[in-house]
């Protein structure tokens, strides 16, 4: 495994050329961002930790780093170039090319019922509220109460519409020494 920061930025910023919301950001996220997010992740509970939005990885090198076994980590990315460049890095993760919004699906087929946690980097405030719905509803009932749909945003306020989800949702941490402030916010069900 290389640096994570440094082996994926040139592939990250021509995606970024061509699909700016898509990506939802220039550059991946650093190293900070990562170790907050890590912090987040519940492994003393049972399933696998989900990856949303992995793009080159910055993330799931945290992740690891924060102690989640390669073979409990499942990455969601819909470019299927970021996809190939998950494989090549982050080999005993399960990387699967596929659309967060079809979450339900991609899960089911296969056979993940329980989710310990997921951690998101999807530019979710742009999806409209079905969207959010359906990328976020079928985790929740993977993760049953207490289990954390843990989301980042650069937004002050939450980017997911938890009011109209009906689920519970907190700000719990920040990064203020980032390109861009980042907020981590915590969602579940009670
Ligand atoms: C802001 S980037 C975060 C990338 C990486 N996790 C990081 O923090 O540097 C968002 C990622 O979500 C991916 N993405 C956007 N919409 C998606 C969707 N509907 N399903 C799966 N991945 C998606 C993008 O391709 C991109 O790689």
């Amino acid at each position: 495994m290389t640096t994570p920061s440094a082996h994926g930025r040139p592939i990250f910023m021509r995606h970024w050329l061509r699909d700016p919301i898509g990506i939802g950001a220039l550059l991946p996220s650093t190293p900070s961002v990562a170790r907050a997010l890590a912090a987040q992740m519940q492994l003393g509970r049972t399933g696998p930790i989900l990856e949303l939005g992995a793009g080159t990885g910055t993330i799931t090198s945290g992740l690891i780093a924060g102690g989640a076994a390669p073979e409990r980590l499942i990455l969601v990315e819909s470019k299927p170039e970021l996809v190939d460049h998950l494989r090549a890095h982050y080999p005993g993760t399960r990387a699967i090319c596929g659309d967060a919004t079809r979450i339900d699906a991609v899960l089911g087929e296969i056979g993940v019922t329980q989710l310990a946690t997921v951690i998101s980097t999807l530019p979710i405030k742009w999806f409209d509220l079905e969207a959010q719905r359906a990328t976020v509803m079928p985790c929740m009932k993977r993760l049953g109460p207490g289990g954390y749909f843990v989301q980042i945003t650069n937004a002050p306020t939450s980017p997911i519409d938890y009011r109209r989800l009906r689920i519970n949702a907190a700000r719990v941490d920040a990064v203020w020494f980032h390109f861009l402030p980042v907020q981590v916010w915590r969602y579940w069900l009670d």
